[in-house]
């Protein structure tokens, strides 16, 4: 009988604890979450964010199960307006950080390159605008940045050669304003995905390639870029490449009629000459994809090489 009495005191004593404990989330955090709440003048979709509830479990955001510290911070509805606030640089664990599709405005704050152990940034479809502040490569962790869809100007930092500690790197910078020549130091960095397109860049963007690069997809159309294609390298990995829209000139090179895994290509609307590789790897592309350059010929263009 005692026996059964102790359990159900240990059990009342168990319940208690778990009650008195329910608020896992650090109190530094939850006083910063609500000053990010209240930068969005309390907006509809923080709601649910309330005083008397623990905000490790509150919608949008979470916490790391032992230390109790907000890691992410995620917000993709059409409804923050206004500039990132100051208060997010007091989330020092943040390693996911999501608020696309929204209305932010203003600059990307450089405070964001001392959030060390971010592994993931997506700030696309916004209204931001500035520049892409160079202190986003001092990120140990990062392993992915999407700043696509803004109002982003001037060139992309030479800074950015410093993501070439990162393994499998993806970036997508497209539909912004970006100009200037790319960045040779670019060259060091190996992504595995990266969309520069739609914007005003200019210079050589053969750095980006190389047989040694893991490259699954590269799209740079739509720039400024001057290079010659004849003797770039291409990794084996390939399956998207789209260069249409530039200044590119030089020729196919052989070697790209023999990637494996090429499954979009296109280099209309450039400079290049000469014939167009017979490999099996560009058979399944259509004249559409080679249209509009200097001199190209063979099929599947109309014209014959002479
Ligand atoms: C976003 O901003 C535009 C004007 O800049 C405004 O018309 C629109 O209502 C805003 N969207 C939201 C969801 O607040
Ligand atoms: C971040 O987490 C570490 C443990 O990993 C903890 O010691 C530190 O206080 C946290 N800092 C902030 C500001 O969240
Ligand atoms: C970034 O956010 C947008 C909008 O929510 C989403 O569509 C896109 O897939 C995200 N990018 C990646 C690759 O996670
Ligand atoms: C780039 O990354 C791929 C895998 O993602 C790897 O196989 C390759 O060796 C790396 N190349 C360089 C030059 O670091
Ligand atoms: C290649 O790009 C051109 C120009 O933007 C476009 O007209 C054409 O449809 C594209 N081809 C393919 C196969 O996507």
């Amino acid at each position: 009988m005692t026996n059964h009495y102790q359990l159900f005191l240990f059990s009342i004593l168990l319940l208690l604890g778990s009650a008195l404990s329910a608020e896992r989330c650090h109190p530094d955090d939850k006083k910063t979450l609500f000053q990010i709440k209240k930068s969005f003048n309390n907006a509809y979709t923080f709601a649910s964010w309330t005083p008397d509830t623990d905000c490790c479990g509150w919608y949008l955001v979470s916490c790391d199960e032992t230390t109790h510290r907000i890691t992410s911070l995620s917000v993709n509805l059409p409804n923050l307006n206004g500039p990132i606030p100051k208060t997010v640089s007091n989330l020092k664990n943040l390693t996911f950080l999501w608020l696309s599709h929204n209305n932010l405005t203003g600059s990307i704050p450089d405070f964001i390159g001392n959030l060390n152990k971010l592994t993931y940034i997506n700030l696309s479809v916004n209204k931001l605008t500035g520049k892409i502040p160079p202190s986003l490569s001092s990120l140990p962790k990062l392993g992915a940045l999407f700043l696509e869809r803004n109002q982003l100007s001037g060139p992309i930092p030479d800074s950015f050669s410093g993501f070439k500690k990162n393994p499998d790197f993806y970036l997508k910078l497209h539909k912004n304003q970006l100009s200037g020549p790319l960045p040779k130091s670019l060259g060091a960095v190996n992504f595995t995905v990266l969309d520069l397109s739609r914007n005003k860049l200019t210079g050589d963007a053969s750095v980006l390639f190389g047989e040694k690069k893991g490259l699954q997809t590269v799209d740079i159309s739509r720039n400024k870029f001057t290079f010659d294609l004849t003797k770039v390298g291409f990794p084996k990995s390939l399956n998207s490449l789209e260069l249409s829209h530039n200044m590119i000139y030089g020729s196919l090179p052989m070697a790209l009629g023999k990637l494996p895994y090429l499954q979009q290509f296109n280099v209309s609307y450039n400079r290049l000459c000469g014939e167009i590789p017979t490999g099996k790897g560009l058979k399944r592309f259509d004249e559409y994809s080679f249209a509009h350059n200097k001199c190209l010929c063979g099929s599947p263009l109309p014209n014959p090489c002479k």
